[in-house]
């Protein structure tokens, strides 16, 4: 049976996994598939091949294919490598969460099992929002909680749990008689705007946060070459909405 709790200090290790593998392997395998959709970029080994032919570095049909299965294999293993790396370096600079109890407390939510109560298999965040929130243009009263950090388990999706998750929040929520929950999504979480979308959020296309986004990377270097991609990928972001009913 599913239990639903606060956060405990022993969970740590657990939640963090969960969370770090939807940031990191999710969203950077999201980020993959897009880049492979993308005609600039799936363009580049053909473009380096036309290159080379005009040059004259090879003469024959086959020397020619060659030159170009090998560039598909560099440029699709690169982007795959750089994807990764987004993802990962995102999870490196969120320092929140290697401290939950500390950064988050009790607003930090696991779910678990009654077999395994030490093993988390879901998590989910909300905090108050302190700023004005607006929705498709329009200002919104009363409380908003903004939600982020969920993830589950790959082994235990499809079976609910994020679902069980979003309601137990939205019984919070009800109960502390907040107005609206909110949180955003950017294009490569493909499943999770689907799953939102499910659970009768609406939402509203946003551009994507690049520079805010871009802080979380290293040197200006990184961070030039991570907006570009992003740029490039075309990724968007979505602001998800929900009134809570009284
Ligand atoms: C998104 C995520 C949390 C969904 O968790 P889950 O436990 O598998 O979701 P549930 O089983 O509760 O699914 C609830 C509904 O969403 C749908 N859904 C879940 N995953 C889906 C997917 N990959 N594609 C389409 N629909 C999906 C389910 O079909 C279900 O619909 P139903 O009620 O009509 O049957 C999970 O895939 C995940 O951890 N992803 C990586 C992390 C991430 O992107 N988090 C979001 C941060 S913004």
């Amino acid at each position: 049976m599913l239990i639903i709790r606060e956060f405990e200090k022993q969970d740590q290790k657990s939640a963090y996994e969960i969370w770090k593998y939807g940031m990191a392997v999710d969203w950077s395998q999201g980020l993959f598939e897009m880049s492979i959709r993308c005609t600039e970029l799936i363009l580049l080994p053909f473009i380096l091949q036309l290159l080379l032919f005009f040059l004259g570095v090879f003469s024959t049909p086959e020397q020619g294919n060659t030159i170009l299965i090998a560039a598909c294999i560099f440029w699709f293993g690169f982007l795959k490598m750089f994807s990764k790396y987004v993802g990962h370096s995102y999870v490196a600079g969120r320092t929140d969460m290697l401290d939950i109890e500390k950064n988050h407390g009790k607003r930090f939510i696991v779910a678990t099992t009654e077999k395994q109560p030490e093993h988390v298999i879901g998590t989910i965040v909300y905090v108050e929002s302190k700023n004005e929130e607006k929705f498709k243009g329009n200002r919104l009263d009363g409380k908003t909680w903004i939600m982020f950090s969920l993830a589950v388990c790959p082994n235990h999706r499809k079976k609910g749990i994020a679902k069980a998750l979003l309601k137990h929040l939205e019984k919070l929520a009800k109960n502390e008689n907040v107005s609206q929950i909110m949180f955003d999504a950017s294009s490569p979480q493909k499943a999770a705007r689907s799953f939102y979308s499910k659970a009768g959020y609406d939402h509203e296309n946003l551009s994507f946060p690049l520079e805010r986004i871009a802080t979380l990377f290293g040197t200006s270097i990184e961070q030039f070459l991570v907006k570009k991609y992003f740029k490039i990928c075309k990724i968007e972001s979505f602001n998800f909405y929900k009134k809570i009913k009284k």
